[in-house]
């Protein structure tokens, strides 16, 4: 049966994965070698040096690369539309790469605060980049832009972090398409296993898999998958060239996790769904923002665009606004437990965290006014521990408020 052919939940054990040749092994072994034999100069197995050429990495990224639907994972034995980097920025870094010295961008406006770090404050000097940011939940603010303006390249983020504003993939991709800009969706939340950007059009996926894909907070990794060969082409040698590769260590830490990404998936979306009903009722919360809720903005495109199994299904992010102020925010945050407050996302553990403070610091205070990054704001990463467990350490956390 070919990978391809079968359900995502399998695919995440069997997509792109074959014994390893000599031995037989069923899980691909940590090649560590950085060097390897030649018979003649230039005669070789397929592997030189191990930034270019590594099969714990290639396991990985075939493995990635199938559960996007790139499609040029089959065909290639060794590599394919996958690409793995040392962390989820190196990916991107090395997927803006692909523009000319000076190129205009656009990016989605709430975006993960180290892209828009990345952008604005590196890339902007370094390279000449010209980013503009849109509110891309309105795509006829694309085609507006991109009827006047040249775009290299549209970069979205869906769900958003930390505002979980929900883009209409098909429609950014279709536009991105008739102005020829390369179309790259960030699925770092929603996972493969919700949406598949790559499907509905987009030319490019990015991940930070030291979130969900890794899933035990233990690996920082990133990948790019594209399902376009030239585009494959370009990022096999910016790859090389770059050389923010992902080690062999991390690539069979990521792998893995991905394994488990299906099952995982299911437990962070029930469990999700419920806490943010819950929390919809909590008196001490003003507001709460999950796309699986009928008050979110985009619920219907959320429905539609974010399935597992067919079934509407919204990821394990939450994000709420409490009443009161930062004060509130902090008391909130020194009294939960199970919840740890740290940085990052999708783990097996529930994580909390501050994106004023924490993730977002870098995001001007004007512009995180203006997207409703506010001192109330909290984010949460649902685990998959037992969800009533998860009720009673928020609870707990609220009543100190
Ligand atoms: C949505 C999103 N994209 C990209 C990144 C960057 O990934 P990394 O931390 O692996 O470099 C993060 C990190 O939090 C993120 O949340």
């Amino acid at each position: 049966m070919r990978p391809s052919s079968l359900h995502l939940e399998s695919r995440c054990i069997h997509g792109g994965q074959h014994p390893e040749p000599v031995t037989g092994a069923v899980m691909p072994p940590i090649f560590t070698s950085s060097t390897f034999i030649q018979e003649s100069p230039g005669v070789h197995k397929g592997f030189e040096y191990s930034r270019s050429h590594n099969a714990t990495r290639f396991a990985f990224e075939r493995c990635v690369a199938n559960l996007e639907s790139s499609g040029l994972d089959e065909a290639a034995e060794r590599t394919c539309g996958g690409f793995a980097f040392a962390s989820g920025l190196a990916a991107t870094s090395t997927a803006l790469e692909l523009l000319d010295h000076a190129s205009p961008l656009v990016c989605m406006d709430d975006v993960y605060g180290g892209t828009f770090r990345l952008l604005s404050r590196v890339r902007v000097r370094s390279a000449g980049l010209h980013p503009t940011y849109l509110d891309l939940t309105d795509p006829s603010l694309l085609e507006k832009h991109l009827a006047k303006n040249k775009a290299g390249m549209v970069w979205v983020e869906t769900p958003t972090n930390p505002t979980l504003k929900v883009v209409d993939l098909s429609s950014i991709a279709a536009i991105c398409r008739a102005h020829g800009a390369i179309s790259v969706c960030d699925n770092t939340f929603a996972t493969p296993m919700l949406q598949r950007p790559l499907e509905l059009g987009f030319d490019m996926v990015m991940h930070s898999a030291t979130k969900y894909i890794g899933g035990h907070s233990d690996v920082v990794g990133g990948v790019l998958v594209t399902r376009r060969a030239d585009l494959a082409e370009k990022l096999r040698f910016l790859q090389n060239a770059v050389g923010s590769v992902m080690g062999p260590f991390d690539a069979y830490l990521a792998l893995r996790g991905a394994k488990t990404l299906g099952l995982r998936m299911q437990r962070h979306c029930t469990s999700a769904m419920q806490i943010a009903q819950w929390l919809q009722k909590h008196p001490k919360v003003a507001k709460v923002i999950y796309p699986g809720l009928a008050t979110h903005p985009q619920h219907a495109l959320a429905a539609k665009q974010m399935r597992l199994n067919d079934a509407p299904a919204f990821g394990g992010m939450i994000t709420i606004l409490l009443k009161g102020g930062l004060d509130e925010s902090r008391r909130f945050l020194e009294n939960v437990h199970l919840f740890a407050l740290a940085e990052s996302l999708g783990g097996v553990e529930s994580l909390i965290e501050h994106p004023a403070i924490m993730t977002h610091a870098s995001v001007p205070a004007e512009s995180r006014a203006k997207l409703g990054i506010l001192d109330t704001l909290v984010r949460l990463s649902v685990g998959i521990e037992h969800v009533d467990d998860l009720i009673r350490d928020l609870d707990h956390g609220l009543s100190k408020v």
